[in-house]
């Protein structure tokens, strides 16, 4: 079989705050299916990059009052160690912000400009006059024309459902400035999308997107596609459009170039690789990307369409992955199931993790749940009491009674030509990205490796006289059947093959090496190749996320969904009267405020209740330094049920209001309010 030539994507993450829980899921979905291709022999080179344009990323740098440039930089840090650290092992790791992009990005859009792809036509656009700045729809705020929900974005109301322009909002305002906007007309470019018609509708079917996403694009195609708006006004942090002084490329148009940007960065240092063998028009060559079901639109239309029109040629395929869900529900802050990287790094080991994607994940959009008892559960039976226990079974034998040297013989022929045969039919699976349909089969392997030792009990024929040779063969066959196993497990655990192969004494293994077996050999001491995951630990992380995230921004992202791959947490449901009456709220004095040793966001409070004293952990230490709250006067809820805290027990709550960080201000009352009064 000829060598393939592959070039993988994963989308480009936004570099405006921290790699979490539901980025991992198609960070990790990707790594498997490319170390796998590697593995088994093919020519396979993954690209990202940081997705570093847009107002988003513009104005998460303003509030840390550094340059975008500085803010991409940092961000760009922690996330190349947060991809090591869960061994997302990228050929390349570019940013959208490089001259190989801002290149790239002029030149398809000359190339479209040529062939009569471009429009320009004026438009009117809510304009901040205080910031200067033209505002997208998620920038402007206001009441529902509707409902009259209060604080609903300019273009649709998360409380009644309702969608609208931003002119019919009550009170608009700019969310940036609190200015009222105005209206005000702009030149916009147009990518003519409904030039590409008829490509859009083969491509779709031509087997290069799952059937259940081409058939919701065909619902779009048959609806008849609309120009797409490409240019942003200045200020803008992007691309200027060639031509336009003060038009920039909308951060979606050089987006998806960024892949190309970051494997032509790639190229200049690869001699191997050449960029135009893989963008070509008609190139061998294949080209895979991987998304979430959130940006389909800007894969499966335009971007084909804009490489078609550039005379470039389209992916091979579009590989789309559904949400992650923790416990069942949207990850929330308050539950702490909104977990970064780095806080699960920080409590758990990442191959737990990629093991568990793998066995959740399928070629379907489904969304995956990640749900923690299981989770511990599944790493525990499967890893450590289905597949290490064999080797730890059969190892200490091997290096005590035969000097750690492996028979010439095998005495499981039937076992292990299973285990080879089956090579083929996992290698399809890996191939289709049927993972959790993989580690099935794995695991029925390691179940019928396990159930064979139960038999033939080596514990007990080493207590047997003349029986060595029977032992060797068993543990030698033991042995065997674990090492076929880790040549399949290779691409989910990078780190843990690395161990066994260092154990075996062997070389790295590929896919082929699962054809052959290791006959007299000498293999090393037998070191614990994983422990298992402890409940402990996974409680902590939980703990740890809800005081990390109560700070993060909850900024929406350059398009019109949710921040890829996740849902955000639901704007709290209706409540009874009965409810709310329930709430004890109270007047308290803030007596004491110190700082929480080791509480990155905490201060403890004594409350005043007129008599009565309460502690209180309160997550506002970024906004207040104890000294100026001795002495205020606040509002607390005084009924709230005693919790056990990292730090000790938290009486009750005070409230607050404000975006986070230094925006945050407890609630103080007007005078008259003494401390033990009940607030009405
Ligand atoms: O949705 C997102 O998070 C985008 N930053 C993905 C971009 S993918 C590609 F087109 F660049
Ligand atoms: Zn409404």
């Amino acid at each position: 079989m000829s060598q393939r030539k592959i070039l993988v994507t994963s989308a480009l993450p936004y570099a405006n705050g921290p790699l979490h829980m539901g980025h991992l899921v198609e960070y990790i979905q990707t790594d498997i299916w490319v170390r796998f291709q590697k593995l088994f022999g093919n020519k396979c080179t993954y690209v990202c990059a940081d997705d570093a344009h847009g107002t988003a990323i513009s104005l998460h740098a303003e509030k840390q009052g550094i340059s975008p440039e500085e803010s991409v930089a940092l961000i760009n840090k922690e996330r190349v160690r947060d991809f090591g650290d869960f061994h997302v092992e990228f050929d390349n790791y570019h940013s959208t912000h490089s001259d190989e992009n801002r290149k790239l990005s002029q030149a398809i859009y000359l190339a479209l400009k040529e062939k009569g792809h471009i429009a320009s036509r004026t438009i009117v656009q809510a304009y901040d006059p205080e910031k200067q700045m033209f505002l997208a729809d998620r920038y402007i705020k206001g009441t529902c024309p509707k409902c009259g929900a209060d604080d609903q974005y300019g273009d649709n109301c998360e409380k009644c459902g309702a969608t609208y322009s931003p002119a019919d909002l009550k009170n608009a305002r700019s969310a940036i400035s609190g200015a009222t906007p105005v209206e005000k007309d702009s030149e916009h470019f147009f990518f003519k999308l409904s030039d590409f018609d008829n490509f859009l509708k083969e491509w779709t079917r031509s087997g290069t997107i799952q059937d259940e996403i081409a058939n919701k694009l065909a619902e779009w195609l048959d609806a008849g596609l609309q120009d797409w708006d490409i240019s942003r006004d200045a200020p803008y942090f992007g691309f200027e459009i060639p031509g336009e002084p003060g038009k920039y490329f909308y951060v979606w148009l050089d987006a998806p170039i960024g892949y190309m940007a970051s494997f032509e960065n790639l190229c200049q240092r690869r001699d191997d690789l050449d960029f135009d063998e893989y963008w070509k028009k008609g190139s061998d060559c294949e080209v895979h990307h991987f998304i979430g079901k959130d940006i389909v639109n800007f894969h499966c239309l335009f971007w084909p369409a804009m490489l078609s029109g550039a005379n470039y040629r389209t992916p091979t395929k579009v590989s789309v992955h559904g949400y992650l869900t923790v416990n069942g529900e949207k990850m929330s802050k308050s539950r702490g199931t909104f977990i970064t990287a780095r806080t699960y790094l920080d409590h758990l080991h990442p191959e737990y993790l990629r093991y568990y994607y793998a066995a959740k994940l399928s070629s379907r959009i489904d969304d995956l749940d990640l749900n923690t008892e299981d989770f511990i559960q599944r790493v525990n039976s499967d890893l450590v009491g289905k597949v290490v226990n064999i080797a730890s079974r059969c190892a200490g034998f091997i290096k005590k009674r035969f000097n750690g040297q492996l028979s010439s013989h095998n005495i499981a022929e039937d076992l292990t030509t299973a285990f080879q045969k089956a090579g083929e039919k996992i290698a399809d699976l890996y191939e289709e990205r049927e993972f959790s349909k993989a580690m099935r089969e794995i695991m029925a392997l390691a179940d019928q490796a396990n159930a064979w030792i139960d038999e033939v009990k080596p514990w007990v024929v080493a207590k047997e006289e003349g029986k060595d040779q029977e032992l060797h063969d068993i543990c030698s066959a033991g042995i065997n059947l674990f090492r076929l196993l880790m040549v399949y497990l290779k691409p989910v655990l990078p780190a843990m093959a690395e161990k066994a192969e260092a154990f075996l004494n062997i070389a790295p293994l590929n896919w082929q090496d699962s054809q052959t077996l290791l006959l007299d050999h000498e293999i090393n001491k037998f070191k614990p190749l994983m422990t298992r995951v402890e409940v402990d630990k996974v409680n902590a992380m939980i703990e740890a996320s809800k005081e990390v995230l109560a700070q993060m921004s909850t900024a929406k992202p350059e398009n019109q969904t949710e921040n890829s791959w996740l849902a955000q947490e639901p704007v709290a449901d209706e409540i009874e009267f009965g409810d709310f009456a329930k709430v004890d709220l109270r007047i308290a004095r803030i007596a004491n405020a110190e700082l929480v040793e080791g509480a990155a966001k905490l201060l403890r409070l004594t409350l005043d209740l007129g008599g009565e004293t309460r502690n209180v952990f309160a997550g506002i230490k970024s906004a207040y330094s104890p000294e100026a709250l001795i002495g205020k006067h606040t509002v607390m809820v005084a009924n709230l049920k005693p919790r056990k805290m990292k730090f000790g027990m938290s009486e009750g709550m005070v409230l607050a209001a404000g975006p986070g960080g230094k925006d945050l201000w407890i609630l103080e009352p007007h005078e008259g309010a003494e401390p033990g009064m009940r607030v009405m």
